[in-house]
């Protein structure tokens, strides 16, 4: 088959090849669909005003595709335990996520024109950075590390309930305070720390800035800048960040067969009793919507994590179970990033499991708190193990055009 020029094409191949499920026709059209920087990227939107002395975002023609991406993983569409969720009120539409994406990018977003959403959520490391605590706007650190944003529309609990309608401690950020990727996108802009912006500087802002009125007017039909519409473009663009091409993902699609001896005993461990790891990190998206105490700590002291959000002391010590694709790409590892390789997460649970009383089931010997579980797996399975989590690596995802830096001047 000839090379597809575009992801529109691209992507209606894709598509006919999920639903054939032709395998070779997948891999050929992922491969395909990356190549689309030089010829169409360079076609710049004309009606895209541009301003002196300021980066213009330089958007492809026609528009890319973003409300299909998540149709293209079969094995996602038919997965029942991980279901994409996106609100109803604001549905990932292709120019809402192109508006979304050249706010990612853009440094107005912060008070000082210094920090982009992109300064801490890098393409290249699967959106978080490669530091324990980020640097924000006047140089001050976050509190907690920064968190790489993959397939979070599976996490997506669409406004927090639980099942059943009951209240769950479910949503965004480590400690899930942010029920919803809209109310979290407003939260890092207006943080003192992070971007520094009052909503109504941050109107007034994008408002005067001439790139905006067309991609506004297209997303939303006026070209009118609304903090609202702010948070629904960027929950887009991120809804939109869906990483699918993995070794584990061509796993998934040829029962492993792909994998060497070595990353299918990793793969035993993480699944089975050994090393009991999905139990927490499940299905194909290696995620939990409730959070869990693996024991970092003994006692909770500076950070509580879920327990600051409900002010319930059984929550001391829970934090967001993040998904483990792409973590070979996000080391420091934890809230804090205390944690440096996959080496070293993997002798945590192996051997350092602290006896919190909050401790969660699974990482329990005997059901009891103060004796945290010990896998006592040897040198073998613990390179095994790593070598698994190695294999949620997705190298097309991370230089993905549809998702990087709009404003990057191409040679
Ligand atoms: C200065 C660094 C910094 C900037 C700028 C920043 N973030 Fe973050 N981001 C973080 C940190 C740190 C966390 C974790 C914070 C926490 O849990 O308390 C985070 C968490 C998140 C999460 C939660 C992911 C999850 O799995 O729950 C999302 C989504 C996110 N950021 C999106 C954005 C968007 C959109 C922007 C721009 C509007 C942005 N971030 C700007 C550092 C940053
Ligand atoms: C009881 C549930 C639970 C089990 C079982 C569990 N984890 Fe975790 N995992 C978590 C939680 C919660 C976090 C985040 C903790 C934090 O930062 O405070 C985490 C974090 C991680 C991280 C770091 C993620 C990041 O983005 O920084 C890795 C890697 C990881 N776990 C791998 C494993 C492996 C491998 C196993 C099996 C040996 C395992 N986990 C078993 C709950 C669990």
């Amino acid at each position: 088959m000839n090379p597809p020029h575009n992801f529109r094409t691209c992507s209606g191949l894709c598509l006919l090849a999920v639903l054939s499920f032709s395998l070779a026709n997948l891999t050929g059209c992922n491969t395909a669909s990356t190549p689309i920087e030089p010829s169409v990227t360079g076609t710049t939107n004309t009606s895209i005003a541009s301003a002196a002395n300021s980066p213009q975002p330089t958007l492809p023609v026609p528009q890319i595709e973003y409300s299909k991406i998540h149709l293209i993983p079969a094995h996602f569409v038919n997965d029942n335990a991980a279901q994409y969720v996106t609100p109803a009120d604001n549905p990932v539409t292709d120019a809402g996520a192109t508006l979304g994406r050249v706010l990612f990018y853009d440094k107005k977003l912060s008070l000082n024109n210094s920090t982009a959403c992109a300064t801490c959520h890098k393409q290249e490391l699967a959106f978080t950075d490669n530091k324990r605590l980020s640097d924000g706007l006047m140089g001050g650190l976050t509190r907690r590390h920064s968190m790489s944003l993959n397939n979070i529309s599976y996490v997506d609990v669409g406004g927090g309930g639980g099942r059943g309608g009951a209240p769950a401690p479910m949503g965004f950020f480590w400690d899930t305070r942010a029920a919803t990727l809209e109310i979290q996108a407003l939260m890092p802009i207006q943080d003192k720390t992070e971007m520094g912006m009052t909503l109504d500087s941050l109107t007034k802002r994008l408002t005067q800035t001439d790139y905006y009125k067309p991609l506004f007017a297209s997303a939303f039909g006026t070209p009118d800048v609304t903090s609202d519409r702010v948070a629904k473009a960027l929950a887009q663009f991120v809804r939109s960040l869906i990483t699918y091409r993995s070794k584990f993902d061509v796993g998934v699609q040829t029962n492993f067969q792909n994998f060497s001896a070595q990353e299918n005993r990793g793969r035993a461990i993480f699944n089975g009793r050994d090393g009991n790891c999905a139990t927490c990190h499940g299905t194909r998206q290696f995620i939990m919507e409730r959070p869990e105490n693996n024991g970092l700590d003994a006692v909770s002291t500076t950070d509580l994590g879920l327990a600051e959000v409900t002010g319930n002391q059984r929550d001391a010590g829970r934090f967001r179970v993040p998904s483990l694709r792409n973590i070979e790409l996000t080391a420091p590892y934890m809230h804090d990033g205390r944690l440096l390789t996959l080496e070293d997460v993997v002798e945590h649970y192996n051997s350092q499991v602290q006896p919190h009383p909050n401790l969660s089931n699974q990482l329990r010997a005997n059901g009891q708190a103060n004796t945290p579980r010990r896998l006592n797996l040897s040198t073998a399975d613990k390179q095994a193990l790593v070598a698994f989590l190695k294999t949620l690596t997705d190298t097309e995802f991370i230089k993905d055009t549809r998702f990087s830096n709009p404003f990057a001047v191409l040679p």
